[in-house]
């Protein structure tokens, strides 16, 4: 019992040490803009339960250490040593854990420019889901990273997860991703609903860890079990990596119902440029894996049949323009370069040779933001928001919306609303903010907007507020 005592006295003692040296570090260097008790002043509050710029200790000693300059946040990569920047990270989750400071509700209501609008919990209890697609108003299906595809019915969730769906390697970035169903589901002898995920390869006999790679199936739902599964997209396991992000996807298709997915860099830039690698990738495929005749590199001998564009990092959202039928996407780009691309057949979008961004220390990755035989973004985040998924809205109850592309956002934690006119940016308004990571954002079948937030793992419905 006394032993006992002492070690917790000791800890305690140590522990109390290092949050006074970082309570000084903080007086000293921050409270001037953040206020001496965290409350904001010239810059924003660090007791408010929101981290704009990202919320895990890895994200704050990031800023810290390299400040977001372009707001006035200073860098203290030369004032400080690595050691005080963690101390002072530490103090500051733990002050506003003690602060008592919760995440800020979801809120009720939302204003918009155009339209008031009503949030309601459509569904809640989800483990990082990361997709959600609509067979119709009533029925949807909604991956969970860890492995899980689940049924909703109206929001509702069914307690079974559908037993038999592949398995995935649910390490890092990766698991269970995208789901899609067959734009021709209610045909006879259709049903097809389709999955990527990241497909992990046996360990390797020398230990190594196992290799992985972004992996596409269909299979049939009968009952609660999965049926029929084919594979679709396997890329060479020469081409698998041991890294455990920048898995890319998302499953959209085109008029012509061929089916397109993304797969992102997995950690090495140089494979984006390499066509015959799968990574850094969008893909077309059709609906039962062949390879349409028109796919732009299917005579080159070297490179991937399946690819349809290159250059990207790690693209994360795909929609097709509901008037135009354009394929758009959203990729994560590196510190302060995640971008929007108008996607053409055999186009190259240049990462890493160009980008906007930088690397996460500060460094700069390339001089160049142009070059020719490079595509140009449509537009581009800077800071970087952590785009994730898009779609363009088409439905009844926001008709002012129709055509316009829904954004989403994990580390910034908003769905903006990106008015697009002839291939050009012309507007951006943030709709929704800090109500958690936002994972999917989908034009409902009944024309509400529905956001799939991690952190919690819960649904959002918007519709507008009738007046
Ligand atoms: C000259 C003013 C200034 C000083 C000094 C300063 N900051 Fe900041 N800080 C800012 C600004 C401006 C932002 C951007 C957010 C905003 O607009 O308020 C910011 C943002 C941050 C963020 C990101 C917050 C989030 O929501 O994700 C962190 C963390 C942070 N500062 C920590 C510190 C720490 C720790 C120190 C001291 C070592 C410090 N800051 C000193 C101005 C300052």
């Amino acid at each position: 019992m006394k032993t006992l005592t002492i070690i917790v006295f000791t800890v305690c003692s140590g522990l109390a040490a290092l949050g006074q040296d970082a309570a000084k570090l903080y007086q000293t260097h921050c409270s001037h803009c953040h206020g001496n008790t965290f409350q904001g002043g010239s810059a924003k509050s660090l007791a408010d339960g929101t981290w704009q710029f990202g919320d895990t200790s890895g994200h704050i000693n990031r800023n810290i250490k390299f400040g977001i300059t372009h707001l006035g946040m200073p860098a203290y990569e030369k004032t400080l040593s690595d050691q005080q920047i963690k101390q002072i990270s530490t103090y500051l989750l733990e002050m506003q854990k003690q602060a008592g400071a919760t995440k800020s509700p979801i809120p009720e209501t939302l204003q918009t420019l155009d339209y008031d609008i009503n949030v309601e919990i459509w569904t809640e209890g989800l483990e990082v889901p990361w997709s959600l697609a609509f067979l119709d108003e009533k029925t949807a299906l909604v991956t969970e990273r860890s492995g899980r595809l689940r049924t909703l019915d109206k929001g509702r969730l069914h307690s079974k997860p559908i037993e038999g769906i592949p398995e995935v390697l649910a390490e890092g970035q990766g698991g269970l991703l995208a789901v899609a169903f067959d734009p021709d589901y209610h045909e006879e002898g259709n049903q097809w609903i389709y999955l990527a995920f990241s497909h992990g390869l046996e360990i390797q006999p020398n230990g190594r860890r196992s290799l992985a790679m972004t992996k596409l199936v269909r299979g049939r739902i009968n009952g609660n079990d999965w049926t029929d599964e084919e594979t679709l997209f396997e890329a060479p396991h020469e081409t698998y990596r041991t890294t455990r992000h920048h898995y890319g996807t998302r499953i959209v298709f085109d008029e012509k119902k061929d089916l397109y997915f993304a797969i992102g860099d997995r950690g090495t830039g140089a494979h984006a440029q390499d066509l015959s690698k799968p990574n850094g990738k969008i893909h077309r495929i059709r609906r039962d894996g062949r390879i349409p005749r028109d796919n732009p590199f299917r005579r080159n001998k070297t490179a991937m049949p399946s690819i349809f564009s290159y250059g990207h990092r790690n693209p994360q959202g795909l929609a097709f323009h509901p008037q135009t039928g354009h394929l758009w996407s959203a990729e994560h780009g590196p510190l302060g370069g995640d971008e929007l691309n108008l996607i053409a057949p055999g186009t190259n979008y240049g990462w890493p040779i160009i980008t906007y961004g930088k690397n996460y220390n500060g460094t700069p990755i390339t001089d160049i933001v142009r070059k020719e035989g490079m595509e140009q973004p449509v537009w581009y985040w800077r800071p970087s928001t952590a785009v994730c998924a898009i779609d363009f809205y088409h439905g009844d109850l926001f008709p002012k919306w129709n055509n316009k592309l829904l954004v989403g956002a994990l580390k910034y934690e908003d769905v903006r609303l990106l008015d697009i006119e002839n291939g050009r940016v012309m507007h951006e308004e943030v709709i929704l903010k800090n109500a958690g990571r936002v994972r999917d954002v989908v034009c409902g079948p009944d024309g509400a907007i529905y956001v799939v937030l991690n952190n919690p793992g819960t649904i959002l419905r918007l519709t507008p507020k009738e007046d």
